[in-house]
């Protein structure tokens, strides 16, 4: 089983950031250092950072709501250099951070991870998002964002110049032999004189070939178009379900999608979201997680639903269900939210306390008893591990890794200690050759903008 950590740079789940408990230092770099030892006390394959780039206003065209409550979208530090900072006192633990393909460069992500992969000995992964949201295109010198199905072009073209350009180093290029003097071999570091639809690209890059060959890939897209994109690219797939039989349709149709594009399904790792609360007695954890459901306000559920589905929930009757409606963002979130909506009979306001404060999964209790739906997760085909949220940071952390990951480990499930040097090794996922992902860009070259 494999366990990655929803860590924010920022207040996390709505409501979290008012239990008593939670400790509001996202801001200074110890916070994150202090996280990054917990999890890799417990054995984590990796801490992932979520990110957006605005904060966001469809609810009621305002950022009122995410200020006020602290939602997700409220306040994100930039990823990349937190995880340097959590990557300076770890040796083991992976770091994931998202950066949109719809606003970046590839010369610069391909660079900042390449630089990151090298300073962690191995240790990066990059969460590519398309990105979803009419407020970040406004920051981004745009009125409106591409379509869907541009966004995705865009990546996949993206993707395939940041692996030319993490090829463009061979691997033994640098040589640093100073009687010579040879510093790198320049026959072995080649130019890529890329130029597609989107983008015009020299190379060769300014920093040598990773050591994990490629920094592992993330992605988490739910549309037809999102879940194609993940199974021809992605080594690591995150989702989230509201059932165990959802979460197993899924993993069936990515492992089908990722054979169909001559990969092996095993390479795949797909990992949906839970959010558990855990307790020394099931009481007690019931006791936390009615205590964490009561801190979050309606409207910060909603204003995270909004945006989630880049829907302006305001212009619905709070105290009636949320009717059918067109969804520009996230449709895996729309579909979990629809089948909770039917299957408990919510209001819209009922729906966005269950959305901002909902368990995930619905793992509550003891670590023994959260360990046994992980189990049972893990072992009916849903998935090959979970991406773990913490209900309040950091001690939702801490209780998770002195709680349930002995149970796992006890169980045989889960690893007690690490067991490559890289995170490709730790996540059983071969170390990219060079060349590999010319294989993976669609044959078909991008239609005109
Ligand atoms: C668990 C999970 C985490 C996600 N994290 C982010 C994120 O940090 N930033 C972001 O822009 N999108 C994030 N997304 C959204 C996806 O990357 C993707 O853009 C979205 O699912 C829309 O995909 P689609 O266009 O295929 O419907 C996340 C989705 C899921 C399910």
């Amino acid at each position: 089983m494999h366990l990655a950590a929803f860590v924010t740079a920022g207040p996390g789940r709505p409501g979290g950031w008012r239990y008593p408990d939670s400790v509001p230092g996202w801001l200074g770099a110890e916070y994150y250092q202090n996280i990054a030892r917990t999890l890799e006390d417990g054995r984590f394959d990796l801490a992932f950072f979520a990110d957006i780039l605005s904060v966001p206003d469809r609810f009621g065209s305002s950022t009122d709501s995410q200020l006020r409550n602290g939602a997700l979208g409220s306040l994100r530090l930039d990823p990349l250099h937190v995880l340097t900072s959590m990557g300076a006192v770890t040796k083991h633990l992976g770091l994931a951070a998202t950066v949109s393909t719809t606003y970046a460069q590839p010369f610069t992500v391909a660079r900042s991870f390449a630089t990151l992969d090298h300073l962690t000995a191995g240790r990066a992964a990059w969460n590519v998002v398309t990105s979803f949201q009419e407020s970040e295109a406004r920051n981004f010198n745009r009125d409106e964002q591409f379509p869907r199905e541009k966004r995705y072009e865009r990546a996949d073209e993206f993707l395939e110049v940041a692996g030319k350009l993490w090829d463009s180093w061979e691997d033994d290029a640098l040589v640093l032999d100073a009687q010579a003097p040879l510093f790198a071999e320049p026959s072995k570091v080649h130019a890529i004189d890329h130029k597609g639809e989107w983008f015009t690209v020299q190379g060769p890059l300014n920093v040598p070939r990773p050591p994990q060959g490629y920094p592992v890939v993330i992605q988490a897209g739910a549309s037809a178009k999102g879940k194609d994109f993940a199974a021809r690219w992605s080594d690591v797939i995150f989702c989230s379900h509201a059932s165990l039989e959802s979460a197993q349709d899924f993993y069936r149709e990515i492992k089908e999608r990722a054979a169909a594009h001559g990969r092996d399904p095993r390479q795949v790792k797909i990992l949906p979201s839970i959010a558990p609360v855990v307790g020394p007695t099931t009481e007690v954890a019931r006791q936390t997680a009615d205590l964490l459901f009561d801190l979050v306000p309606p409207l910060g559920g909603l204003s995270t639903l909004a945006y989630h589905l880049d829907v302006d929930l305001s212009t619905f009757p709070l105290d009636e269900r949320l009717p059918d409606v067109e969804v520009p963002g996230v449709e895996g979130h729309y579909r979990e939210v629809r089948e909770i909506t039917e299957r408990e009979g919510l209001t819209l306001r009922e729906l966005g306390k269950q959305y901002g404060g909902r368990v995930e999964g619905g793992f509550v209790g003891t670590g023994a008893d959260v360990a046994d739906g992980l189990e049972q997760w893990f072992t009916e085909g849903a998935c090959d591990g979970f991406m773990v949220q913490a209900p309040y940071q950091p001690g939702g952390f801490e209780d998770f890794t002195r709680q349930v990951v002995p149970e796992l480990q006890k169980r045989g499930l889960f690893r007690t200690e690490y067991e490559g040097a890289t995170l490709r090794e730790n996540l059983g996922l071969h170390r990219s050759e060079a060349g590999e992902w010319s294989n993976r860009a669609p044959k078909q070259p991008s239609a005109a903008k």
